[in-house]
């Protein structure tokens, strides 16, 4: 029985009825209590605290558990050796579990090991820990889009991809987007050739969807967009949107709103409030934007909301009638909303993020914080 299974039994339940059974079952904490603060592995990629919590917290740590399963419930005669024993352990592990913590850090450095300069001629100390091999963390980029994904699916959205070399009549023409909007221009759109651009939004899935698919459907479409755009803090030339569209008979802006809503709340959390707006993209009639209240002042004003204590997060509208008939469905039988998100923007409002840039960067001291 692992030791998580047996403090939380009482010492009746584990059969112990005697000062021998007492003292061999603190032998084998000990026995789990070292080979843990030996697995660096384990502990690695963990906050600081988390070996020094497990066993020490003041609720539910091993240590807690023993106090509250082994002695309080302890029979009278056993109640002398198991406090002698819980006193003794409890100093072990204050004593023991910072010096493990210091050198499950140390074995991280290629370093530790052999020493430096003159130490190094000397024969290396085998009873050091080994090398530690970090496992890496999911990028924030990614956890951030399967969070949104894991809310979608859960209101049953499939998640839809596509192309991100795409035609030019996917990504502009059967959007309803005319050859003289600005944003077919060489300025905005990087081109691979007369026909062929990388995507510069997720919105020509839409399309393709609908001609696989038809309708009714229910999509989240996921994935990497890219902009002939300098990078700065708020710009970079590859990025993340994630699509939404809903077609079916008697889909309303209703509809359109409450998912929003429902979703934010999900994401921001429940005191996130939504704002829709009137606004243009050719390919939703009527279209709108959506703020959400500043969750840093809380919609009072601030430098990131720019004062206005709102910010600016997606465009959204009804799928215009011929955005439907170019995917292959009758839009007198059929309506659809769809909206548009930047994932990258989510992910810097949830955490506090102002440059973009560090998502692509690449440094360490930035991705292991997630
Ligand atoms: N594709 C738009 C963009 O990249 C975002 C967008 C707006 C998508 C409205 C939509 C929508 O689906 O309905 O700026």
């Amino acid at each position: 029985m692992a030791i998580d299974d047996k403090v939380v039994k009482t010492l009746g339940e584990l059969h112990v009825t005697d000062a021998a059974g007492v003292q061999a079952l603190f032998a084998e904490v000990r026995v789990a209590m070292e080979t843990e603060s030996k697995d660096c592995e384990r502990w690695r990629n963990q906050p600081p605290n988390a070996l020094r919590n497990r066993w020490l917290a003041r609720h539910n740590s091993i240590l807690a558990q023993i106090d509250e399963h082994w002695r309080k419930t302890a029979p009278k005669e056993l109640v002398p050796i198991v406090g002698r024993e819980f006193n003794a352990l409890k100093k072990e592990a204050n004593d023991k579990l910072d010096v493990a913590i210091a050198e499950i850090k140390k074995a991280e450095s290629p370093w530790a090991r052999s020493g430096t300069g003159a130490d190094r001629t000397q024969a290396p100390d085998l009873t050091l820990p080994g090398y530690c091999r970090s496992l890496g963390s999911i990028h924030p980029i990614t956890r951030v889009q399967r969070e949104m994904e894991d809310i979608f699916l859960g209101l049953g959205f499939a998640i839809e991809t596509g192309p991100e070399v795409e035609t030019v009549y996917y990504n502009f023409d059967a959007l309803n987007i005319p050859e003289s909007h600005p944003s077919r221009d060489d300025w905005d759109t990087l081109y691979v050739d007369a026909q062929t651009v990388l995507r510069t939004h997720t919105s020509p899935v839409q399309i393709r969807a609908m001609e696989k698919y038809g309708a009714p459907l229910y999509i989240v479409i996921p994935g990497k967009c890219y902009r002939n755009d300098k990078p700065d803090a708020s710009h970079s030339p590859m990025f993340h949107q994630m699509e939404g569209l809903a077609v079916d008979v008697d889909i309303t802006f209703a509809d359109l709103k409450g998912t929003l809503d429902f979703f934010a709340k999900q994401f921001f959390g429940e005191s996130v409030r939504l704002s829709f707006r009137p606004s243009f993209f050719p390919f939703t009639e009527p279209s709108g934007e959506v703020y959400v209240s500043c969750s840093i002042c809380d919609g009072q004003g601030c430098s990131v909301c720019k004062q206005s204590g709102w910010i600016e997060v997606m465009g959204c509208g009804m799928v215009h009638p011929q955005v439907l008939r170019n995917g292959g469905i009758d839009p007198d039988r059929y309506a659809g909303w769809a909206f548009g998100l930047g994932i990258d923007r989510f992910a810097m409002i949830k955490y506090g993020i102002d440059d973009i840039q560090l998502f692509f960067q690449s440094d360490l001291r930035f991705l292991s914080q997630f």
